[in-house]
This record gives structure tokens, sequence and C-alpha cells, in this order.
């Protein structure tokens, strides 16, 4: 690809022609702003509405410009304010309106939590407009939609480090994966090697997720590769779904691959090569051809934190099918035969919290409806493996604890539990755990190493 500075001498003279109808809008509207179209691409760091899907304009800012040598256009990095960085994009020219967008407009920057508030209200009262909005349905809104706690709403520390971490991941060059038969458009940076990492398309192999830059490469691993299912140990089957148990310290470079596989759809992960102190639980969909990877989630053997998933992930083909919940008991299903509790590390992402709350709260609601007398929190915990932590927070969004003499009681109706089930607000999960087949006993593999994230 070549070098945005190298190609600026006639490359807007293309993109006059391509925009031309939206040169001619944004010349009535900003001239400054035709001008500037004429000579030289977008500044980094500017803000201008984006459009987003057919009608939406969204609040946006520029992180990075690169020259489209196919199409003979600058296409432009933006982030969507107050948005989740997974919805971070490459754009062309055509998409962003003319006028630059002014932070005095009180839209963007520190403002931004009021706009995006504003919105909220406008797209919950839609339908009904003397809605009240509680802040449960504002909270479930904010993850169903996936927008981000601006730097204002953090504490300093995490303000500081969020910083950090965007500041080193905020271009993904690599847009798109071939692995199987799926083109995955990816959603974050990985830090692949230098020479795959600004590639906008690598190769997998699905069975030993060895990463490749070319076709004509990757063609021939297939040819030549003979792993037709994870490494490791198979420990469950049912049906087509297998799992498989992969010890980092076995198979260092496999675990690798899937770590760096799996960045490109998680934020906030840090493990990356330092894989020997985890296992790896590989979700796969078996036909004639091979085990297929689904999903997985890694697990430290020793976890001083009493977490007993670290990551997490199913592949954005397997999706919202019930995978990943699947992929949630079964780590409650290994903590249970551990014969302890468990809760995954934090942060969780968007996607994760939405995930867990409809796990526990699908767990807790059966279990609840078919006890028979009291029951406490620390009881529940023992029959589910899930932390009272979770259970607390859990109760408290379907309003069923309260706070009692310094303790947290379980405050619910028959009633109560049954309008939630009707509610359909939790489903009961398309894939469940079958105990009987899975083949696994627990292992102690000693004190945690220091340095484990
Ligand atoms: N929008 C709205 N709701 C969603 C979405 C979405 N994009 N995706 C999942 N959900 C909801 C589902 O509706 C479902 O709830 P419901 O059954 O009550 O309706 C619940 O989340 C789980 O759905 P599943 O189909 O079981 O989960 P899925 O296979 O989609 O996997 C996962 C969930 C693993 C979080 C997946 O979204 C993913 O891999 N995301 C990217 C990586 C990630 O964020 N992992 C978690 C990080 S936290 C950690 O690792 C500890
Ligand atoms: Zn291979």
């Amino acid at each position: 690809m070549a070098e945005p500075d190298k190609m600026s001498d006639n490359s807007n003279d293309k993109i006059m022609k391509k925009n031309d109808s939206n040169a001619k809008n944004s010349q009535q509207n900003d001239n400054e702003d035709a001008d500037s179209l004429d000579e030289q691409p977008l500044d980094i760091g500017e803000h201008y509405l984006v459009r987003r899907s057919a009608e939406s304009w969204h609040p946006a800012e520029i992180i990075q410009t690169r020259f489209n040598e196919t199409d003979n256009q600058w296409e432009y990095y933006v982030h969507y304010e107050g948005y989740n960085r997974r919805l971070d994009e490459w754009v062309p020219r055509g998409r962003i309106m003319s006028a630059r967008f002014h932070l005095s407009e009180g839209k963007t920057g520190a403002d931004s939590k009021a706009w995006r508030e504003r919105s909220l209200v406008t797209d919950l009262l839609a339908d009904s407009t003397d809605r009240k909005i509680t802040r449960n349905q504002k909270r479930r809104h904010d993850e169903i939609n996936h927008i981000q706690k601006t730097y204002a709403e953090m504490d300093p520390t995490t303000a500081a480090l969020e910083k950090e971490h965007e500041q080193i991941t905020k271009v993904k060059y690599i847009d798109k994966i071939q692995i199987g038969r799926f083109e995955i458009d990816t959603w974050y940076f990985s830090p692949y090697p230098e020479e795959y990492g600004r590639q906008s398309k690598l190769w997998l192999c699905e069975y030993c997720l060895k990463y490749m830059r070319l076709e004509k490469t990757y063609r021939y691993h297939m040819s030549e590769c003979t792993l037709r299912q994870p490494y490791g140990k198979e420990i469950y089957r049912r049906g087509t779904l297998s799992v498989w148990e992969v010890d980092g310290k076995d198979h260092k470079i496999y675990c690798q691959n899937l770590c760096l596989l799996a960045k490109l759809f998680l934020d906030h992960k840090t493990l990356y090569f330092d894989v020997e102190p985890f296992l790896f639980y590989i979700l796969c969909e078996v036909d004639k051809h091979g085990a297929h990877i689904v999903g997985y989630f890694s697990k430290e053997k020793e976890s001083p934190d009493g977490n007993n998933v670290a990551c997490i992930l199913t592949l954005p083909p397997y999706q919202r099918q019930g995978y990943g919940k699947l992929l949630i008991a079964f780590s409650y299903e290994l903590s249970r035969l551990e014969g302890c509790v468990g809760s995954p590390e934090q942060p969780l992402s968007d996607l994760g919290k939405l995930s867990y709350r409809s796990y526990w709260s699908w767990v807790l609601l059966e279990v609840l409806r078919n006890v028979r007398g009291t029951v406490s929190i620390k009881d529940l915990s023992v029959m589910t493996s899930i932390t009272q932590t979770d259970i607390i927070s859990t109760l408290q969004s379907m309003n069923m604890v309260k706070y009692w003499k310094g303790q947290h009681v379980i405050c619910v109706t028959p009633k109560l539990i049954e309008e939630h089930i009707r509610s359909n607000q939790f489903k009961r999960p398309r894939l469940t755990v079958d105990k009987s087949a899975l083949r696994w006993t627990p292992r102690r593999y000693g004190p945690p190493k220091l340095g484990k994230k």
C-alpha cells in the first residue's frame, strides 16, 4: 500500500470526481471545506459527521488516513463518539459530511454524554411517549447499543489506562480474515508480527490457526496440513459439538495463534504470548471434514482471583446462536467439578456483560423457581458455582434482593419469578451442557507464576 503522503499530489482530483455531487453540496454549504478538499486529505484529529448506515449520521473523529489505490481515493479511519471501538471503520470521503463538527455544538467531547442521553431518550420514547426510563432500562440500552463510558465518567486511573490503551491500538489494519469457509470482518487491533499486522487480509488455517499473508501460501498449507481438530484432548462430545482442552505449555504456538486471532474480536485482552499458565477450551462443530472452531475460553491453571474464565470468544459467524452461553455454562460446570465458585476475569466487554447477565439470570431464576423453602445467597452460590457477588448483582438487576441489617437478603415471590420468566427477557438457553458427555477430572497445577497477564 502506498504511503498517503506520497500520493497526495494528484489524489484529490480523483476524490473530486468520485464525490462530485458531495463536493458541490459542500461548496454551497461551506466554502472553507470545499477548498481544503481540493488540496489535501482531511486532518487526523478533526471531528465530522459521518454516515454510519442508510441515513444515520454520527459525530466521529478521524483517527488515520490512507490512500486506497484500487478505488483511487483517500479513506479515513473514524471513531464514532461514544460508541464501542468495534464500530470504528475505514470510510470513503463520500460518507463524511463536509462541514466540520464543532465542539461548541455540544455534541462531542465532554458534552457527548448529554448528547447520547438525548438520543437515548429519543430512541426509547420512539414507541411510547409517556414511558419512564428506569436506570436498568438505560443500562441495558447502553449495553445493547454498545455505548461506551466517556473518560469523564471513568475514575482517573481507568481513564489514563484507557487512553494509553487506545493510543497503542487505535488503528486496526487487518480488516478481514479468511478462516475455513468464512471471511470475517475484524473488530479490533491485534499484535500480529509487523509484516502480517499491516496486511488488510490474513488467511488462517482453521485447524492449526497458522496465519498467512497470501492466498497461494494458504492454499499450499491447506494441502499440506494434516491437522483436522484442535491439539490436546477431547473432553466433551455431544452430537456434532465437541470441546477440546489444550494446555498452553504443551501447544504454545497453537495457543498463541489462538490469542492473536481472539484479539481481533476482543478489545481489552493482554495475553498473547505468555500462554503457559493457561488452559484453553476449544468448542468445535464436527462434520466429515473435521472439527471446525466455533469459539473458546481460556482459564488460568491456578487463579489467585478465583477466575474461572480469562477470555471468552465466539467467532462472529457463530455468534447469537447460543454458543457463548454454552461456553459460559461449560466453564461453570468445570468449577462445579472442582468444587469451587468462579467468576469471569474483569473487565467484561459489552457483549460479555450481556451474555453473563443473561446466563446468570436464567440459572438463578430456574433455581429459585424450583427451590422449596428458604434459600440464601450462599446456598445459591454453592448450587450454581456462581460467586455471591455475581449473584447479588444479578438479583439486584431483577429487584429480587434487599439490604437488611448489614447483609443482602433474597426477596422474591413466585409471582415475581414467573413474571421475569414470562417477560422473555431471560430465554431458555438454546444449547446446554450434557454433564454425562463430559470426561474431565480437575488437576492441580501448583501456584500461579508471576506476570500472568
Ligand atoms: N447485541 C445484543 N445482544 C447480544 C449480542 C449483540 N451483538 N450478542 C450477544 N447478545 C446477547 C444474546 O442476545 C444473548 O442473550 P439472550 O439469550 O438473553 O438473548 C446473550 O448475549 C448471549 O448470546 P449467545 O448466542 O449465547 O452468545 P454468543 O455466542 O453471541 O457469544 C460472546 C457471546 C462470547 C460475548 C460474543 O459476543 C463474543 O465473542 N464477543 C467478542 C469477544 C468478547 O467480547 N468476549 C467477552 C469478553 S469478557 C471476557 O472475556 C471475560
Ligand atoms: Zn494448518
